[in-house]
């Protein structure tokens, strides 16, 4: 017992918890989903594992991408990148709903599922019924030699190295880096990204590592506020277009180790439901970074304050418009918009571990959740 608790300090690493080591892990775990993969100096691509599938891919006329909890939040990204850059129809499938309800499959569907154990019984399900409807499945996990890539026709793994907290945080990122790889590699194959728009995003990619350190050097202003909210009891993430998903994750992450209710709507949709519950004691925390749909976000939050929400933005660096609204803003570094859930979810993460640390929450085993979920 004594010499199991020292083998966890040391894989600790000096951390708290293992969720905390996880989150600031990012910074690395990013750099490992990219090695050999990102050439930023002859500004190409290489996913080793579905190199014989990208034709397919190319011609695809539509994927369906199936995943659990924070995967399928990944996945839910993952619709967002490949429609922008490959022009292919998406759905995106909980693992659980798709393999009952008798869904149509199509010989030349591409199926990629999305899973950081490999071992999830739903997925896992959902491919087989896949693979017995004759489509292409692809694979998109993080343990190396799980059931998933043993049942897929080929995949990519994600590198992010071994994740402990029940609660997932690298292995997200690292999720939805390979699915923008994935897409920015069919949409540029495909005719449908631009050379000009391809090599700007390869650049950015490289730029993020570095990016998500300065985020994460804001850790301690974001512990201090995160103190502001420890007594909800209800809160609400908004999000448009990439940061919709993010807004469900962030929502994610505080239920499951804070048991703080919350729940993630794109920021639109606010009006119709969400709303009625905005009063003194609802903190909203919305994704507010500068893109398309920026000027929209800004009027949902004067929406909130105008009901006397708390609202805590992310923002990109040099704001001053919605910090001029907002009770708190977190500033992130400008990206692009197709990038931005990759930086925006980290703030996210820091606010749901430092709550339910205040809370007195055990953040890497919270009540009645597993990691794997290998029974229905
Ligand atoms: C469990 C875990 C989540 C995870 C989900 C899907 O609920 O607690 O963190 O997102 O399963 O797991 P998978 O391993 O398939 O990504």
């Amino acid at each position: 017992q004594e010499l199991d608790l020292d083998i966890e300090q040391i894989e600790k690493n000096g951390y708290e918890h293992f969720m905390l080591k996880e989150i600031f892990e990012q910074t690395q775990s990013i750099k490992d989903t990219f090695r050999g993969r990102v050439v930023p100096a002859s500004k190409e691509l290489f996913l080793g594992g579905i190199n014989e599938v990208i034709p397919k891919l190319v011609e695809a006329r539509r994927i369906l991408i199936i995943g659990c909890g924070t995967s399928w939040h990944a996945g839910m990204v993952g619709e967002y990148l490949f429609e922008e850059f490959a022009r292919v129809p998406v759905e995106v499938e909980y693992a659980s709903e798709f393999r009952y309800r008798n869904p149509v499959i199509y010989n030349d569907d591409i199926v990629l599922a999305i899973s950081q154990s490999g071992e999830t019984a739903d997925t896992l399900a959902a491919i087989n019924l896949a693979k017995e409807a004759g489509a292409t499945v692809l694979g998109i996990c993080n343990v190396v030699g799980s059931s998933i890539p043993r049942n897929t026709d080929a995949g990519v793994y994600t590198h992010a190295g071994p994740e402990i907290g029940v609660a997932s945080t690298k292995a997200f990122t690292a999720q939805v880096t390979v699915l923008t790889m994935m897409a920015m590699l069919v949409g540029y194959r495909k005719g449908t990204l631009s050379k000009e728009e391809y090599e700007k995003h390869i650049d950015e990619l490289a730029c993020l590592p570095e990016k998500i350190k300065s985020i994460l050097d804001k850790s301690e202003a974001i512990k201090e506020l995160s103190a502001k909210y420890v007594d909800s009891t209800n809160a609400l993430y908004l999000g448009r277009g990439y940061l919709f998903p993010v807004a469900l994750e962030g929502a994610l992450k505080l239920k499951e180790i804070s048991y703080i209710h919350a729940e993630g709507y794109p920021a639109a949709e606010m009006k119709h439901g969400p709303i009625a519950l905005i009063d003194e004691q609802m903190p909203v925390f919305v994704a507010a970074t500068k893109d398309k749909s920026y000027e929209k976000i800004v009027s949902n939050i004067q929406e909130v304050k105008a009901r006397k929400g708390h609202v805590i933005a992310i923002v990109t660096e040099g704001d001053t418009v919605i910090k001029g609204m907002a009770d708190h803003v977190i500033e992130i570094p400008e990206t692009l918009e197709a990038l931005a859930p990759l930086l925006t979810v980290i703030p996210f993460q820091l606010i749901s571990y430092y709550i339910a640390v205040l809370r007195g929450c055990n953040v890497d085993q919270p009540r009645n959740l597993a990691k794997s979920v290998t029974v229905e």
